[in-house]
């Protein structure tokens, strides 16, 4: 946790949840909402009546809306068709501020054109091999692979285009785990990986693998020597996110591959691969496999300003990494993912890899800017707000919790802003996001935690709008609680016994 200002020690934090101002576990669950279609959709309020049946992941995970036709009640919004726009600028439209970009970006218009041929005249399969409109769509995919390699320095064989990173990361640390399950029937990651990674090393370990969670520090980072603790001569993957999706951190990648490659030339064994989970990554920092030694990466076209429902996998080719395909058919993307090679969807991810490689530096400058300003216009206006994750993680991150609100009540406040949060809903209550939870922050902290993803197309407008409304509902909030009351007169509520 990276304190703002003023500096509220954790240990203090944690004791204020038992004391928190309402009690969780009767609340109903939460009712967030923010369009999945953002090009189609207003939204207005109305009471709240629905409610959501699983669990979510704060990337995605939260923003249920399942059924936007126009004028559709949901989750407690009204959904009202408008006019197609990319980009969004919430006080035109009358539509939310988006500020959600871990979960998912808006498409770059340039992105679209070039996709558009693919569909209307350039329709041929790519592995036609006996006609101009086979070739022509194989040209394409062909040039978009070299876009994807150049952006992260690989080379165009390396690419394997899948339907998004969750197919990869299940393609790579499954597949690299089957192939080596002979000999090295072990693997290594962290506790705030994504869910798709998770529930691979979970399944892994139904099918007789040993896997090894690593813990994260308070600032949300791996320990180096934690990882070496836990390397072992049977260690066939280590799997590490590049850049986390709810708090924004970046692991030390070069440092992680040295250690791998430390570890076997002093044991004398195989090395293990390293995976990193680069969806966040790619494309918003600087990512070059080459130097930072990664055997096997996993990137998602719907995170760097290109289509949904496309991704590639990286699988080093020299020295070669090998991997038991999951789904096998005719062969396509070197055996290791058969079937129709998307081409529009293919195009769209290379040519966002294409704008990346030329914008990457611009768009991280004005995205640290608009962080800056966010961070800066809220905790100059308001006290008691702790960052979490390391602060020197990527700036288009923001994951801030405000002491003495109540979670829910604040989203609820917020419908104007669409965003996510440190909870998600269950069938019975709201759970704090395990990733805050594994760097040891407070539950009411979690709760209170609100993610602002700020990206290309986010403008300094919406940032002061969004400072704006913050500040005045944490404000509200605050002069609503007892808890804030009592803080107020001085009380250290940490020495307050609180009868259940
Ligand atoms: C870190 C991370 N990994 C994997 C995924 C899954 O990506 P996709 O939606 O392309 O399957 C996401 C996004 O949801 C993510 O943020």
């Amino acid at each position: 946790m990276n304190p703002i200002r003023p500096l509220i020690h954790a240990s203090r934090l944690r004791s204020i949840s038992s004391a928190s101002t309402s009690s969780f576990s009767k609340i109903s669950r939460r009712t967030l909402v923010t369009p999945t279609d953002p090009v189609r959709a207003t939204v207005s309020n109305v009471s709240p009546k629905h409610v959501r049946e699983d669990p979510g992941e704060l990337d995605g995970g939260d923003v249920v809306a399942n059924d936007i036709e126009g004028g559709k009640e949901m989750f407690g919004f009204k959904l009202n068709p408008v006019e197609t726009k990319t980009g969004g600028n919430a006080k035109s439209t009358g539509r939310p501020i988006y500020l959600d970009m871990q979960a998912t970006t808006p498409m770059d218009p340039r992105v679209l054109d070039k996709m558009l041929p693919l569909f209307t005249e350039q329709y041929g399969n790519p592995h036609s091999r006996t006609h101009a409109y086979g070739w022509e769509a194989e040209a394409a995919v062909d040039e978009a692979r070299q876009h994807v390699a150049n952006l992260v320095g690989a080379q165009e064989k390396d690419i394997v285009f899948t339907s998004g990173a969750t197919e990869s990361n299940n393609m790579l640390i499954k597949g690299i785990a089957k192939f080596h399950q002979g000999k090295r029937r072990h693997i290594i990651t962290t506790q705030t990986e994504h869910k798709c990674v998770l529930d691979s090393c979970r399944w892994l370990s139904t099918q007789g693998f040993e896997i090894t969670y690593l813990p994260v520090l308070p600032n949300g980072l791996i320990s180096i020597n934690d990882l070496k603790q836990a390397l072992r001569p049977d260690t066939s993957v280590v799997s590490i996110m590049a850049v986390n999706n709810e708090i924004g951190v970046i692991q030390p990648l070069k440092e992680i591959s040295d250690t791998l490659k430390a570890y076997a030339k002093e044991n004398g064994c195989q090395k293990a691969l390293f995976h990193t989970d680069a969806a966040q990554a790619v494309g918003k920092i600087e990512i070059d496999v080459e130097k930072m030694g990664i055997d096997a990466m996993s990137i998602s076209g719907h995170k760097l300003y290109g289509p949904k429902g496309v991704g590639a996998a990286y699988v080093r080719r020299r020295p070669r990494v090998r991997l038991e395909p999951l789904i096998h058919g005719g062969g396509q993307e070197r055996g290791l993912r058969s079937g129709t090679v998307p081409a529009p969807l293919v195009v769209g991810l290379g040519e966002a890899c294409r704008l990346a490689t030329q914008e990457m530096a611009n768009d991280h400058a004005r995205v640290k800017e608009l962080s800056d300003r966010l961070i800066n216009g809220i905790t100059s206006q308001v006290d008691h707000i702790v960052r979490n994750g390391d602060a020197s993680g990527y700036p288009g991150c923001v994951n801030l919790s405000f002491a003495y609100v109540e979670g829910e009540s604040l989203l609820m406040a917020l419908k104007d802003i669409a965003l996510s949060s440190g909870s998600a809903c269950t069938s019975a209550s709201l759970e704090p996001s395990y990733v805050l939870r594994a760097l040891g922050a407070a539950e009411d902290m979690a709760h209170s935690s609100l993610r602002f993803g700020i990206g290309r197309f986010t403008t300094e407008a919406e940032i002061d709008l969004v400072v704006e409304r913050i500040v005045s509902v944490v404000n509200r909030l605050r002069e609503m609680s007892p808890l804030w009351e009592m803080v107020q007169e001085g009380i250290d509520i940490s020495k307050i016994e609180w009868s259940q």
